[in-house]
């Protein structure tokens, strides 16, 4: 394997890349803020148990994905494979835990272990919100959703398909898990073998299961919410009717249950058809979150969209990504004294906020030509001996060859620049 490409599942972001990253992050920022949402950076790593706690050991993530190792001090810490625990454990020092909202979003890597594949990586990175502390209310859950609907819509994407459950509360499940479990056993030994050992472990992990033998017993599986309360059952309608009040277009999907332990009541996932099978560019849900050290569980709800797969289905529809950055002028020296000056020019043009590339040990006019072309340079700037002498010298628009002469002073070449650009 080699040793200069990155390890499996992760990838490096080029300057010709980052601006389309940059766009989509700068698009969150923006709508998130209008709905009253500021940024949490949490660290990378918790202490595992953050994780084995809040996601649910039984989970697919915490049993098989997680990067975890021991550090110097025989601590046991874990790579975040996603935000909503951090954040949580973060937000339980605060008056989160008694019942205040806070509105919070975040972006950054994450870390899970699982097989390579196009749109599923190992370091991937998610932007998400969390609304935590608050009790559980279905207008929130509805506010949740149709901020991720604005913020697609803001970066481009708007042709996305919404698939929304209930999860019910805890106590709701003990009846939807016997129907459930009722429904499967028959068929165990056309099964998985994962689903197998899923039966008694965690039932719900079944409708999650991608595997063909699996699948048509699902298909037929009762819906697990005839078997909710009236009030989650009402909690989920309301859900629904706020979202059709605001006209947004969604699908219920009874199997849906998401990937986490930690959800109940609303979920909801959006998938993207310019994408191949790893298709839902977004997820959430409201949860409740246990954590170590605390007594009873915090509520929130949020969501989490995969910037890798928001850049796929803006690629599959053709939203052009922001041209990089390139220089506004390059600077070509001829000989000693030139070089000399147009090192101190660079240096106070870029203080002035005008991007300049230099050669600082120019060769020759040739070579130079041939960098400021490599980079797009927008003008060039020749400078010899005689163009000290004369104080003067010829800006060239690099689009078509036009030739401006220009003092040699910085405000001179700083208002050459801007009237070209702004009649150009
Ligand atoms: P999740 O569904 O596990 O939810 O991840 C959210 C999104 O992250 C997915 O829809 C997908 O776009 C992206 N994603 C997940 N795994 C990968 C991967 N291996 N490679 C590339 N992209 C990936 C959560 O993480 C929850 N914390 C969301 C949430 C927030 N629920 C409530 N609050």
């Amino acid at each position: 394997m080699s040793k200069i490409a990155p390890p499996p599942g992760v990838s490096d972001i080029f300057p010709d890349e980052a601006p389309a990253w940059l766009e989509i992050e700068t698009a969150a920022r923006k709508v998130f803020g209008l709905y009253g949402f500021g940024e949490l950076r949490t660290p990378i790593f918790e202490f595992t148990e953050v994780f084995q706690r809040g996601l649910g050991g039984e989970t697919e993530v915490v049993q098989k994905e997680m990067y975890t190792f021991e550090d110097r001090g025989g601590r046991s810490l874990t790579l975040r494979p996603e935000g909503t625990a951090g954040v949580m454990r973060a937000l339980a020092a605060t008056d989160a835990a008694n019942g205040v909202e806070h509105r919070v979003f975040y972006m950054g890597p994450m870390f899970r272990g699982e097989r390579p594949a196009a749109g599923r990586k190992r370091q991937f990175h998610q932007v998400g919100v969390e609304n935590v502390g608050r009790a559980a209310s279905p207008g929130l859950d509805a506010e949740a959703i149709a901020m991720l609907c604005h913020f697609l819509n803001e970066i481009g994407i708007s042709d996305f398909e919404l698939h929304i459950n209930t999860r019910g509360v805890q106590s709701d499940r003990p009846a939807a898990e016997q129907a459930l479990a009722e429904h499967f056993r028959p068929h165990l030994a056309e099964m998985c073998e994962d689903c197998r050992a899923r039966i008694d472990r965690n039932v719900w992990r079944i409708l999650d299961c991608k595997q063909a033998c699996c699948r048509q017993f699902v298909e037929t599986a009762p819906d697990p919410a005839q078997f909710f309360s009236a009030e989650s059952r009402d909690y989920f309608k309301k859900v629904c009717d706020l979202l059709t009040e605001q006209g947004i277009k969604f699908t219920v999907d009874p199997r849906l249950v998401r990937g986490l332990d930690y959800y109940v009541h609303t979920v909801f996932e959006l998938t993207h058809t310019g994408l191949g099978a790893q298709n839902a560019i977004a997820g959430g849900g409201r949860y409740e979150l246990l954590l170590p050290e605390l007594k009873k569980p915090i509520p929130g709800v949020g969501f989490a969209a995969g910037m890798e797969r928001l850049l796929i289905a803006r690629d599959s529809l053709g939203v052009k990504p922001p041209l990089p950055q390139v220089p506004k002028l390059y600077l070509a020296s001829l000989g000693d004294a030139a070089q000399a000056f147009n090192t101190a020019l660079a240096a106070k043009l870029r203080h002035a906020d005008v991007s300049v590339a230099i050669d600082y040990d120019a060769k020759s006019m040739k070579s130079q030509m041939r960098a400021a072309d490599r980079m797009k340079a927008e003008y060039v700037l020749v400078v010899g001996d005689t163009e000290l002498e004369a104080k003067s010298a010829k800006l060239k628009r690099m689009a078509d060859g036009q030739e401006i002469p220009v003092g040699l002073t910085l405000d001179g070449i700083i208002s050459a620049l801007n009237t070209d650009s702004a009649q150009s």
